[in-house]
């Protein structure tokens, strides 16, 4: 794997910030896209740009063939059975706000809730539907917290929340302890966006079905970094953000099995989404359209494609070796700073390192190494119940991305050392 060539694929990297060279480190907010995607997506706008699915024209039926390879190509990226198990969204946030919001229409709306199959089935369900909970783990980024907060809220119930120890590890005990109070739905982070632990989300698939609970896994810090199997970790939900993967903003996804995805209502209405419509009463359309009303970002869902192209011409071996490699010299040479801590030490972590360092606001550090061309996030990270867990006001986190070298980690560093000493 040549470092120089993929590097070169980036050109938005090859630039100075304040007189330096930069060195992006932010990858797990958002990666940078390499020129294939940008061309793409350039492309279908000079030469294929129509609206799709609704059109006899030429142009349309080649925009629709496009967006619908598209979705095949993303199917099979993360091996699910079918195209049609694949909703194109807007990315993660959006994901989840469709499935807790169809979830709720499902169980608390009676013509929904009436289809539900069997008797045994109803009388569970009933039991369940006087508090509703849904069961998320103490790690979770805002998106996979709000919107199941806000529709439990409406009905009186509460999350549960699966506790963390101190290295950022989950208590899977408890995990199966909470799962006896009987939620209607787990929603779970593959990897944390603070701590970098991977957790054992097929382990934990396998327990919540023990107990009949569907789980959804919030993937958007998982897909661009390892390979994912959604059969094999037989999630019933799987959700990610294109721009975290090299592809353009505004495209995301939502896997969902077929037998789920048929019974959820549908999300939002409007054109595409129907079958038939007339002032009494509308049938809604079959699988995917169903949950993908008015025009879709054609243009970004092939940049997507490309994005997923350029991930499988590379060695996906090689490059979590060498992003593993630029975590465990960050870790190692970050150690020897006075006062470190590290937020998140599970042994399976992945792609970024979180800390603070004692009488330095983690606001101040970035700003300073900003100055020193290095980019990194700093805050809550969008977890504010994580920071609260571990008692702080916000981590500094650098994330590695596969155009990312051991220089810039040293250079970043120095930069975190040099801050320190001046901030102290
Ligand atoms: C774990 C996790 N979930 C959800 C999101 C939300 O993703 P998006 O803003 O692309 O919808 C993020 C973004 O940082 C994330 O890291």
């Amino acid at each position: 794997m040549n470092i120089n060539e993929i590097r070169q694929q980036f050109p938005v990297l090859d630039q100075q910030v304040y007189g330096k060279p930069l060195v992006y480190l932010d990858n797990a907010a958002t990666t940078q896209k390499p020129l294939c995607v940008i061309e793409r997506e350039r492309d279908y706008y000079l030469h294929e740009n129509c609206n799709i699915h609704r059109g006899v024209h030429y142009l349309s039926q080649k925009a629709t063939e496009a967006y619908e390879h598209a979705r095949q190509t993303v199917a099979d990226f993360i091996h699910a059975k079918e195209a049609k198990e694949i909703i194109f969204t807007r990315g993660t946030t959006e994901s989840l706000n469709l499935l807790a919001t169809s979830f709720e229409h499902l169980f608390f709306s009676e013509t929904a809730y009436s289809k539900l199959s069997t008797d045994s089935q109803l009388s569970t369900l009933n039991s369940k539907l006087s508090a509703p909970k849904v069961l998320v783990t103490a790690m979770e980024h805002h998106s996979n917290l709000v919107p199941w907060q806000q529709m439990v809220q409406r009905h009186q119930g509460q999350l549960l929340v699966v506790p963390m120890d101190d290295k950022g590890l989950l208590d899977l005990e408890q995990y199966e302890k909470l799962l006896q109070e009987g939620p209607l739905v787990v929603s779970i982070a593959h990897i944390s966006n603070v701590l970098g632990t991977i957790n054992p989300v097929k382990q934990m698939v396998a327990v919540a079905h023990k107990y009949g609970i569907p789980v959804v896994i919030d993937g958007a810090q998982s897909i661009a970094h390892h390979p994912i199997d959604v059969q094999d970790l037989d999630c019933d939900f799987f959700v990610f953000s294109g721009h975290k993967m090299y592809a353009p903003m505004g495209i995301g996804g939502l896997y969902g099995k077929a037998e789920w995805l048929e019974k959820l209502p549908p999300y939002q209405f409007g054109g595409e989404m129907v079958d038939t419509v007339s002032f009494e009463k509308t049938t809604f359309n079959v699988l995917p359209y169903k949950f993908e009303a008015g025009t879709p970002n054609v243009g970004a869902a092939l940049g997507l494609e490309t994005a997923i192209q350029f991930i499988q011409s590379l060695d996906r071996n090689e490059v979590e070796t060498r992003e593993t490699q630029l975590l465990q010299t960050a870790i190692q040479q970050l150690s020897e700073i006075e006062g470190i801590r590290f937020i998140g030490q599970a042994e399976q972590r992945s792609g970024l390192v979180s800390f603070i360092i004692e009488g330095v606001h983690p606001y101040d550090l970035g700003t300073i190494i900003d100055k020193m061309g290095v980019a990194v996030r700093t805050g809550h990270h969008c977890a504010e119940p994580v920071m609260t867990r571990f008692g702080i006001p916000g981590t500094v986190r650098a994330s590695f991305a596969l155009y990312n070298t051991l220089e810039e980690v040293e250079i970043f560093v120095k930069a975190v050392k040099k801050a320190a000493m001046m901030l102290r």
